[in-house]
């Protein structure tokens, strides 16, 4: 065994949490000059962790390449250990040690160790895969839940309550994963099944006569019982029994809630008590108004308080989404939904776009970008939305948003010198008819293309935990994920006719000139008529990445001429050559673009920053 390999292990963790303090230190009011003090240091960092980290994950494979021994299994459960107790969620790395493991243990029949390991691996599956909604993945993660709680029949064998419990934080997290998979109404029916089997191995003797009066045990059940309940989206078509069930869950959390003397946080009684009432028929006009008054008393957040204001905004939040569920379910007319809607949404999107960055940072974006998703489709006026979807979804990726300005950035210098040389280069872009209107409109056609810049990898937001992910190489399986981005940002917006004229660009940033090559295959950019304009932003794309200082830590960003060369090479592939040859002959716009990509970077990127930090 490498003696190394713990002193890596400590390494890689305080890594982690140095990368994260390096974020900090950028993210804070900072004087130009100190903040790119900062920023530098951050990136001469990151580079440096980014080396080490590859060193660790080498030794390792390496350790678990040879046989196994009992000493070495120890060590590697011990490595396992201070990642899953430390919240360090990285499937490829607990997978690559994980697997090997778990074999030798389930020889040896060694039940307590079996039961981690497999509670490891369907966490990390989940945990990877619930935001990318891959049933494929999702249904991996359940049959090991499954596999693990089957586990319960050695219960008395686990001579550790918190070994234990851990059968029933799977059962927990098994209703979690359906709940999060948005899967649909044919996965509840598992959830009252998993919550049942649970409950009814929670009252069998053995469990109650070793554990039954352990409170972290009975709040965990509680718990569980409120996450179903939380979970279950209500339709209007929906079976009795199912109907049924959820009622008698909903008396039984609030008998034990008066029982226990406990407050209604984050108002979730109050909600499903409208829900029932919707159910049992009440008329919907009241409860919505119901829903209004409760709104209007939640009050004003004070983020110094934290889990006071997270309490409020999720209370804003899970009742503007109660309202848009009695509309569906009540299917009322659109006249009357627009007229609600004018009570509620302005203040309930306010709150959520006043909530500071950092602020409970993963939790919030989820909330934040649910929120523009639901209310999207409710907003008539494409530039309000547009807004929306910058300041509660991109505006909270630093690393997406910083990128998107700087390909605004890049795109709009290009814009401009064409529409002074060669503005045919734009004739026939949907909108762009005849060359007056082109030249005339320069303030028009580069608002048109920041736009696009904005939006192209709106798809990113949806896949942060991979794209944020810069202290390691990434796995084939997570460039996939990547590869996601552009169906992802297409999807995001695809209902909306008002974001039409954004999705060629979406689609097709990452397919080459010629169509040949680039993905998603499933998009042809040959036959879009924004063409001109797609391949403009898969220009500026390459050339921020190339240069960039932020994103692709373990190589410093190359100087614009050497990207020039890289893009005269894939002219007519890879590249429009109208594009590369007008970099390339017009001197001004040549020494622009290498000013904005190296100093001038520093300028848009403390814009940014300053905008995400003071919001
Ligand atoms: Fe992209
Ligand atoms: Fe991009």
């Amino acid at each position: 065994m490498n003696n190394n390999l713990k002193a890596y292990t400590d390494k890689y963790i305080a890594n982690r949490q140095l990368c994260w303090e390096m974020d900090q230190q950028v993210m804070v009011d900072l004087s130009f000059s100190k903040w790119k003090e900062a920023l530098i240091s951050r990136s001469e960092m990151m580079r440096k962790i980014f080396l080490e980290n590859e060193q660790f994950l080498a030794d390792i494979r390496k350790e678990l390449k040879v046989e196994i021994t009992e000493e070495k299994a120890e060590q590697f459960l011990e490595i396992l250990h201070s990642f899953y107790d430390g919240g360090y969620d990285d499937l490829f790395i607990m997978r690559a040690i994980a697997e090997p493991l778990l074999p030798y243990y389930e020889e040896k029949n060694d039940y307590p160790k079996i039961l981690f390991l497999r509670k490891v691996l369907a966490f990390e599956y989940y945990e990877f895969y619930w935001r990318l909604s891959r049933e494929d993945g999702i249904e991996k993660a359940l049959e090991l839940y499954e596999k693990t709680v089957a586990m319960k029949e050695h219960y008395a064998e686990l001579k550790d309550a918190s070994d234990r419990r851990a059968i029933f934080v799977c059962y927990r997290n098994m209703v979690a994963i359906i709940a999060d998979c948005k899967a649909g109404y044919r996965y509840q029916d598992r959830m009252f099944k998993y919550l049942n089997d649970a409950m009814t191995f929670w009252s069998s003797d053995l469990v109650q006569k070793l554990d039954g009066d352990n409170a972290e045990f009975i709040e965990h059940m509680d718990r569980m019982e409120t996450d179903v309940l939380l979970s279950i989206d209500l339709q209007a078509d929906m079976d009795e029994d199912f109907v049924d069930e959820y009622k008698a869950l909903v008396k039984r959390i609030k008998e034990n809630r008066e029982k226990d003397g406990v407050e209604d946080e984050e108002g979730v009684l109050f909600r499903t008590d409208i829900m029932c009432r919707l159910l049992d028929k009440a008329p919907p006009r009241k409860l919505i108004e119901e829903m209004i008054d409760h709104i209007s008393t939640i009050g004003e957040l004070d983020t110094t308080k934290e889990n006071d204001a997270l309490q409020k905004l999720l209370d804003y939040h899970n009742s503007g989404c109660t309202i848009f569920d009695i509309y569906k379910f009540a299917k009322l007319p659109q006249e009357e939904i627009a007229e609600y809607n004018k009570r509620f949404i302005p203040q309930i999107t306010n709150v959520h776009t006043r909530i500071p960055f950092g602020f409970w940072t993963g939790l919030i974006d989820n909330v934040c970008a649910e929120w523009f998703s639901v209310v999207a489709p409710y907003d008539q006026i494409p530039s309000r939305k547009a807004e929306m979807l910058l300041k509660l979804v991109l505006g909270r990726q630093p690393i997406t948003y910083i990128h998107s300005l700087m390909v605004g950035e890049i795109a709009t210098r290009i814009v401009i010198a064409f529409i002074k040389e060669n503005p045919e280069f734009f004739l026939g872009v949907p909108g762009l008819g005849d060359l007056q209107q082109i030249k005339d409109g320069m303030y028009e056609i580069s608002d048109y293309v920041t736009k696009c810049a904005l939006l192209h990898d709106c798809g990113k937001c949806e896949i942060v935990e991979v794209v944020n992910r810069q202290h390691r190489h990434l796995y084939d399986e997570e460039f996939d994920v990547i590869k996601m981005h552009p169906d992802k940002g297409y999807e995001m917006l695809k209902d909306d006719p008002g974001f039409e004229k954004y999705f060629d660009v979406i689609r097709g940033h990452h397919r080459s000139y010629d169509g040949k090559t680039g993905y998603p295959s499933s998009f042809n950019n040959l036959s879009s008529p924004y063409k001109p304009i797609i391949d403009l932003i898969t220009v500026a794309d390459c050339v921020d990445a190339a240069t960039d200082i932020l994103g692709r830590n373990y190589v410093k960003g190359k100087d614009f001429t050497t990207v020039y060369d890289e893009l005269k090479l894939g002219s007519g592939t890879l590249y429009n050559p109208e594009i590369v040859d007008m970099i390339g002959n017009n001197k001004s716009l040549f020494e622009d673009l290498k000013y904005l990509t190296s100093e001038g970077r520093y300028e848009v990127y403390y814009r940014a920053y300053r905008e995400i930090v003071l919001r």
